[in-house]
C-alpha cells in the first residue's frame, strides 16, 4: 500500500562505518551503526526503487530484496560505489567514511614497546565528492554529522562538494544520530530547506526520500 513514487529508479546508498586496518588484528573506525542507511534502503525498496546498498561492517541483518555489497575499508567502499554508480538515478552517501587511514599497513601484529607510539595517517578518497564530480552523475545526496554550527557546515558542504541535497544531523544531541533508533535532520538543497523533526529513523528516511522525489522531478 506504499505509493510507488520511486518505481523504476535505481538508488545507490552507502551505510555504516568503515574500518581502516592498522595491522592484522587492529583497525580504526567510528560510532556509526548503519541504522540510518539501512532505514533508507528499506524505505526506498518499499517506495518501489531498485536498491543497491554498499555497507560497511554493521550488526544489522541483511535486507531482503536489497542488493547489498559488504565492504570494510573506505577504499573498498569507493571501489564498490564507482562500479555501481553508472546506472544509479540517486546516490545517497549515508556512510560515516573514515577520513584517514594508517599510512602503512603492518603485515604482522605490532608489538608494544615504548610508552607512546604514533601512527601516521593519510587521507582516504572522498566517495561523495567523487560521485558529485562525475559528468553524468546521479542526483547526489550527502549527510553531515556535526557537533556544532550544523547549518553553516552543512550548507558549506552542499556548495563545496556540489551536491544536490544534504541532510544534516546534530550528533551532539542525545537520542539522535549515531547508534540510536531515532533521528532528526535538517535537509538543505540549493533553493530550499526542510526540517525533519525528531522521529524513528524509518520515518525520517521515508520523509527524506519524499523530499528527494520532489526535487528529482
Ligand atoms: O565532509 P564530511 O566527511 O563531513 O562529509 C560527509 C559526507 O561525505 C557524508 O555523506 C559521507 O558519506 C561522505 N563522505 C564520503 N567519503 C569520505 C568522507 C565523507 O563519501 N571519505
Amino acid at each position: 500500500q506504499h505509493p510507488q513514487i520511486l518505481e523504476g529508479k535505481h538508488l545507490l546508498i552507502t551505510a555504516g562505518p568503515t574500518r581502516e586496518a592498522i595491522d592484522p588484528v587492529r583497525y580504526l573506525t567510528n560510532k556509526s551503526s548503519g541504522k540510518m542507511g539501512y532505514a533508507l534502503a528499506e524505505q526506498a525498496l518499499a517506495l518501489g526503487a531498485d536498491v543497491t546498498l554498499v555497507s560497511g561492517p554493521v550488526s544489522i541483518k541483511a535486507l531482503q530484496g536489497v542488493n547489498t555489497i559488504t565492504v570494510e575499508s573506505a577504499e573498498q567502499m569507493h571501489q564498490a560505489v564507482m562500479e555501481n554508480v553508472d546506472n544509479a538515478d540517486v546516490f545517497i552517501g549515508c556512510a560515516a567514511v573514515a577520513d584517514y587511514k594508517p599510512a602503512e599497513l603492518a603485515t604482522q601484529k605490532i608489538k608494544k614497546n615504548n610508552t607512546t607510539m604514533a601512527i601516521e595517517l593519510t587521507r582516504n578518497p572522498d566517495i561523495l565528492a567523487d560521485v558529485a564530480k562525475r559528468s553524468n552523475r546521479p542526483f547526489t545526496v550527502g549527510f553531515a554529522a556535526e557537533t556544532n554550527d550544523v547549518a553553516k557546515y552543512a550548507k558549506g558542504k552542499l556548495a563545496n562538494k556540489k551536491l544536490d541535497m544534504i541532510a544534516a544531523n546534530d550528533v551532539s544531541k542525545p537520542n539522535q544520530g549515531f547508534n540510536t533508533d531515532d533521528n532528526a535532520l535538517t535537509v538543505y538543497w540549493p533553493e530550499g530547506e526542510c526540517a525533519l523533526t525528531h522521529g524513528h529513523k524509518q520515518q525520517i528516511a521515508r520523509q527524506l526520500l519524499e523530499l528527494i522525489h520532489q526535487q528529482l522531478k
